[in-house]
């Protein structure tokens, strides 16, 4: 079985309605990143950090994976598929992926800020004064800006047993996350769903430039 690896980002999830963060009125133009998503800003102001993940959890109870998701959990009928995704929702699981990678953590995650392999399943508000049983403040189980990628490593090495990468919804700017397609082979194909494309299609580089759910139509068509 051919092994597909898809690296997603926030377009993937865009037609679920979940805002991208970098589209016109995207998440980020409402939010001062380094206020909401650093360890600075949470240090200077817990509360705003802690509310902003609070907002996104409840928001991530009232939507649904889209079909693009739900496309690629089917491709596992006829290939290996084995995504990396930059996003911090669970729509590929709930749409019945098996094996998904997340680069820049979990939202239904929390993990103390003493211990950070205390890591806990957390679906309701996180606050100010929930602690782990060793007393530690707990946080979102998100990657912010300035801190490790922890699973880099794992996404680099699935990306050089890759025979093709697709990208979906990312506009390639957030590093490592977009130096991932600089680790498949040379003749690998890689094809990139996204209605307004960071790069071109060139050799072995096929820019599909729709929705998601168009473009996993097309795709579809090509691989099977
Ligand atoms: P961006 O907001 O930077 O990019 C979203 C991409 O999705 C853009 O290229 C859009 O053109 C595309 N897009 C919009 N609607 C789409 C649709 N319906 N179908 C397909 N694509 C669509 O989001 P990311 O590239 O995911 O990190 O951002 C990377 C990281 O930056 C995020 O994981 C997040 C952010 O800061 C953290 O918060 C740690």
């Amino acid at each position: 079985m051919k092994h597909i690896v898809v690296l997603t980002g926030a377009g993937m999830s865009a037609e679920s309605g979940v805002k991208t963060f970098r589209d016109h009125n995207g998440l980020w133009e409402g939010h001062d990143v380094m206020r909401v998503a650093s360890p600075e800003g949470f240090r200077q102001n817990p509360e705003l950090v802690l509310d902003f993940y609070n907002q996104r959890r409840k928001q991530l109870k009232t939507v649904q994976p889209n079909q693009a998701h739900k496309d690629l959990a089917n491709l596992e009928q006829d290939f290996k598929v084995t995504i990396i995704t930059q996003n911090v929702d669970d729509l590929h699981e709930r749409a019945g992926s098996s094996d998904v990678v997340h680069l820049h953590g979990e939202l239904l995650k929390i993990r103390s800020t003493g211990n950070p392999s205390d890591i806990k399943t957390w679906t309701e508000d996180l606050n100010l004064g929930d602690n782990c049983d060793k007393g530690y403040q707990l946080r979102p189980h998100i990657v912010w800006f300035g801190e490790d990628v922890p699973m880099i490593e794992t996404a680099v090495k699935i990306c050089y047993a890759a025979d093709i990468l697709v990208i979906i919804g990312t506009s390639m700017q957030v590093y490592p996350a977009a130096g991932l397609i600089n680790y498949v082979q040379p003749d690998t194909a890689i094809f990139y769903i996204d209605p307004k494309p960071a790069i071109q299609g060139r050799g072995n580089i096929t820019v599909i430039a729709k929705s998601a759910t168009e473009g996993m139509k097309d795709l579809i068509d090509k691989l099977i």
